[in-house]
């Protein structure tokens, strides 16, 4: 898997995944029932109803089985944070699906059996439920003269427990990273204060996985990742979505979408630890950077609150490959976010030419042993 935004590690592993592109099971409401969500005290209300805890099901719960767009209620212009909203209730979908997929691919002697836990499939039960009201907290915060973006199909590459389990920690670590930036664009302290309880959710998750499965420390230093541009990381995603799968009103995703060329390490990487060095991937083959010969590049790498800049040659380019060493000052501990930008320290979205790649620290073993 290596850097390969462990995301985009997910186009490139082999997807006969017992997860590949089934659409969810059990039963699926209607449009017109769908509609009903318009109403922000239809059906179970998260923090309110223990459907979103302690719900022991294979089918999906509320409001998973209504996978259609909600469309506006209101004319007017939309409500001041509603693009942000609407971006996150559709990587939302995304985890959403993933965690639904596992509880209907796997049962508790699926993890007994690989070593784990016997409570994990109960845990995983339970993210999934805390996910459901992810969807709904979020369908809420979006006004009603705009649309409430629906699911779309997913495909996610574990195969078995441990696959799977090793990108529970790669997700929920990447969310709490990319909430990071989505609360620097949302402009009321509300939608605020509402990302920052819901970081600290995927956080509880993370902490979880880091005891009970990678029997690990579960302290990440004084600070976690700071990425600031959120719809790059969103933009990753799309490699989990079933290509042409989405409703056919659902906007953007992400938006704005600079549709930047996807970043990973080489193959050839042996370590993805601070001080390794490792070269760059550009992993789709029909969008690719390009250089201008005059201009210095930089991999800026973001551990912390902090990114450190390392220059890198570019000018031989595609014919050798573009070589860079983490900074070996980062402490081996949660995640480092990495971009390519034509200005150190990447300041602006426009600066980053390609990327960001997620690359999973700790468990440091599990980094290594993924790629
Ligand atoms: C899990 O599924 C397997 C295979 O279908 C079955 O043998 C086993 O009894 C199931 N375990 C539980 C706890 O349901
Ligand atoms: C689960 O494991 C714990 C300790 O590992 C054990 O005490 C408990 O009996 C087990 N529960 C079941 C249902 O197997
Ligand atoms: C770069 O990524 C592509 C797409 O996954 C892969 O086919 C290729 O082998 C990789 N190249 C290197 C040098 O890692
Ligand atoms: C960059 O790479 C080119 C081609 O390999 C080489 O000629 C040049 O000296 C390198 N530049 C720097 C600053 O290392
Ligand atoms: C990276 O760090 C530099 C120096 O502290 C800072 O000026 C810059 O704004 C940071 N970049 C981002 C995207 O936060």
């Amino acid at each position: 898997m290596a850097v390969r935004s462990l995301f985009q590690a997910c186009l490139l592993a082999p997807l006969i995944s017992v997860a590949a592109a089934n659409p969810i099971k059990g039963k699926i409401g209607s449009f017109a029932e769908t509609q009903k969500l318009a109403d922000p005290s239809y059906g179970p209300v998260p923090g309110q109803d223990p459907l979103f805890s302690t719900y022991y099901g294979k089918d999906a719960p509320f409001p998973g089985y209504l996978r259609d767009v909600v469309l506006p209620t209101k004319k007017g212009p939309p409500g001041t944070d509603d693009v942000v909203w609407q971006n996150l209730l559709s990587a939302e979908w995304i985890i959403f699906d993933f965690y639904q997929k596992a509880v209907e691919s796997f049962n508790a002697s699926s993890f007994v059996a690989a070593g784990y836990p016997n409570t994990t499939y109960q845990r995983i039960q339970e993210i999934r439920n805390n996910e459901a009201g992810h969807l709904r907290l979020f369908q809420n915060m979006i006004s009603a003269t705009s649309v409430k973006p629906g699911a779309c199909e997913h495909q996610f590459p574990f195969y078995d427990a441990t696959s799977f389990l090793a990108l529970v920690t790669v997700l929920e670590v990447s969310s709490m990273a990319f909430l990071t930036g989505l609360v620097q664009d949302a402009k009321m302290s509300s939608s605020q204060a509402a990302m920052l309880a819901i970081a600290e959710t995927e956080t509880r998750h993370e902490t979880w996985s880091l005891l009970e499965i990678w029997k690990t420390n579960p302290f990440a230093g004084p600070s976690d990742t700071v990425f600031p541009y959120a719809n790059q990381i969103l933009d990753t995603t799309n490699g989990f979505i079933v290509p042409g799968s989405c409703p056919k009103l659902n906007p953007v995703y992400p938006s704005p979408r600079q549709g930047l060329p996807a970043l990973s390490a080489g193959k050839d990487t042996k370590s993805l630890l601070p001080g390794a060095t490792i070269s760059l991937n550009f992993t789709d083959p029909t969008n690719q950077p390009s250089f201008m010969p005059d201009c210095q590049y930089y991999a800026v790498f973001f551990h912390g609150i902090a990114n450190i800049s390392v220059p890198i040659n570019t000018t031989a380019w595609p014919e050798h490959e573009i070589h860079v060493t983490i900074p070996k000052q980062f402490e081996t501990k949660g995640v480092i976010a990495a971009v390519v930008a034509d200005t150190p320290g990447a300041p602006t979205k426009e600066t980053v030419v390609a990327g960001p790649g997620i690359i999973l620290e700790q468990p440091a073993a599990l980094a290594v042993a993924l790629l």
